[in-house]
């Protein structure tokens, strides 16, 4: 920064021009990626990317100003991955609403971590009334005021934490503190049993491990061919469990898989675990948003007897990584997991407000319920509803389009915003081969995926720019790439 710019802390005015010029180079990549000027993704080497960006340069030196920042923000968001690009359908993020961006616009100027409540208390009332909303949706409580701040230990509460793994992890941690109270002080047992199908997310297995429960107490559900769980299986593998002197704790299920964006029968699943007294935990990570439309929310039936659920704003619901919420039927549960007192970080703020560090694994956590209420916000809750069936139907549509191809075959009827299709004159063990090429040309960003021992090639179609044509066009340069896999 040039000496005459400097201001004893306070913005300069070439800082602020700064500010602007960014925020307008953003629109144009935002409109440029949208419009299908640039590439979804061309991937480069880590060593091309670092001197493209001339970090060496910039860590050793600084300097950057008005005059040159554009040195580094160019190719920083030409190589970036395009998720506004039509072309993008791969992983489970959201293309982010402007409001999400504006948010963490204005979190990146406060900086208000909100767990403590005076350290930002604005955030930290906007975070209870995400969550308010989130448990209206799941029809735990309806409030007459979505700002009803009351709350009760026999009543359904919930936190927002830095993502779905996060999310899992704490549920794991409730489920264990409501079935084994002295774990948090003696350690966990070693008998207990988690049931979950393999198709679950790899954060539930991890986060068994970091409980302390071992990922040898985890007993796959039994599912049918496409991975869904089979609830009439269920007492099997409990029994299975009890024959090996273990106590099943827990029930994981899917809303919906990560690979095949298929539903679990919460409803059924619900009546096993009512049964035996068992905790029942529903990963909504991805498919939770389909609660927020009166059309899609059958996917999740029963889901309001479940102890827990997390739900990703950052999928479905549209926000910037990350914004996540882990909801528990019953408050109390949110209460037990973390047993301990640090009077440096909890001031038990009742007075104006609440501390909400006490209920996270995160000690300073970002702003995550602002984001989403950019989006509710700017959208409304109807119009996020829609969004959620439109997506949702367009992959249907994409599924017949692509079905009707003779020579692609799509595995099931999805049910979701994920779709899991092959290229039939190429064997399964070659479609990965086929992603990497397609890849390669840059056009479109997809994922694979493995459904048993079966590869197929995998779309997650998160952009609402993302039409039939995009995908014919798809279709067309898988059988063009075809050529050269062998
Ligand atoms: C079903 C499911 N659960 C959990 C996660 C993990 O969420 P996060 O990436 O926010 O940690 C994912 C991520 O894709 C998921 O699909």
């Amino acid at each position: 920064m040039r000496d005459q710019d400097k201001t004893d802390g306070r913005i300069s005015r070439s800082e602020e021009d700064m500010g602007h010029k960014i925020w307008s180079a953003l629109q144009s990549y935002r409109l440029a990626s949208e419009q299908e000027e640039t590439p979804a993704l061309l991937q480069q080497n880590a060593t091309f990317l670092a001197s493209e960006m001339k970090l060496e340069d910039w860590v050793r030196n600084g300097g950057m100003s008005q005059d040159n920042f554009t040195e580094f923000l160019q190719p920083y968001l030409q190589h970036s991955n395009h998720l506004h690009h039509p072309g993008f359908l791969g992983h489970q993020v959201a293309v982010p609403h402007i409001g999400s961006s504006i948010a963490d616009m204005v979190h990146g100027v406060i900086n208000n971590p909100m767990a403590v409540y005076e350290m930002g208390p604005t955030a930290a009332v906007i975070e209870r009334v995400v969550i308010n909303w989130m448990l209206e949706k799941i029809g735990w409580r309806s409030f007459r005021k979505i700002t009803d701040f009351t709350s009760y230990s026999g009543q359904p509460g919930g936190v927002l934490t830095h993502g779905g793994s996060l999310a899992n992890l704490t549920a794991v941690l409730a489920a264990r503190a409501a079935f084994s109270p002295e774990a948090w002080d003696k350690g966990t047992p070693g008998d207990l049993a988690l049931i979950t199908p393999q198709s679950s997310h790899y954060s539930m297995a991890r986060a068994a491990s970091i409980a302390g429960i071992g990922s040898q107490a985890i007993f796959p559900a039994l599912v049918d061919e496409l991975g869904v769980l089979r609830p009439e299986r269920l007492e099997q593998v409990r029994a299975e469990a009890v024959d090996q002197g273990r106590s099943v704790f827990m029930v994981s299920a899917n809303a919906c898989a990560t690979v095949t964006g298929l539903y679990d029968p919460i409803d059924e699943i619900a009546d096993f675990c009512q049964n035996y007294g068992i905790w029942l935990h529903i990963d909504g990570a991805h498919g939770a948003s389909a609660l927020a439309s009166d059309k899609e929310r059958h996917l999740l039936k029963g889901v309001h007897r479940a102890d827990s659920i997390i739900w990703d704003a950052h999928k479905m619901l549209r926000t910037s990584a990350l914004c996540a919420g882990i909801l528990f039927r019953q408050q109390k549960h949110l209460a037990q997991i973390f047993s301990q007192e640090e009077d440096y970080i909890s001031f038990g703020n009742t007075d104006y407000g609440f501390d909400m560090g006490e209920f996270t694994v995160e000690c300073t956590k970002a702003h995550l319920g602002t984001k989403m209420f950019w989006v509710l916000a700017m959208e409304g809750e109807a119009e996020i509803g829609k969004f959620i069936e439109k997506q949702y139907s367009d992959t249907k549509e994409f599924y017949h389009l692509i079905n009707s191809e003779p020579d692609f075959e799509c595995p099931y009827l999805p049910q979701s915003n994920i779709l899991c299709f092959r290229y039939l004159p190429l064997p399964h063990n070659k479609q990965v081969c086929l992603r990497k090429k397609i890849l390669e040309q840059g056009n479109f960003y997809i994922t694979s995926a493995s459904i048993g021992d079966k590869s197929y090639l995998r779309l997650v179609v998160m952009n609402p720019l993302t039409r039939k044509e995009t995908v014919y066009g798809l279709l067309r340069e898988i059988r063009k790439t075809a050529e050269s896999v062998n």
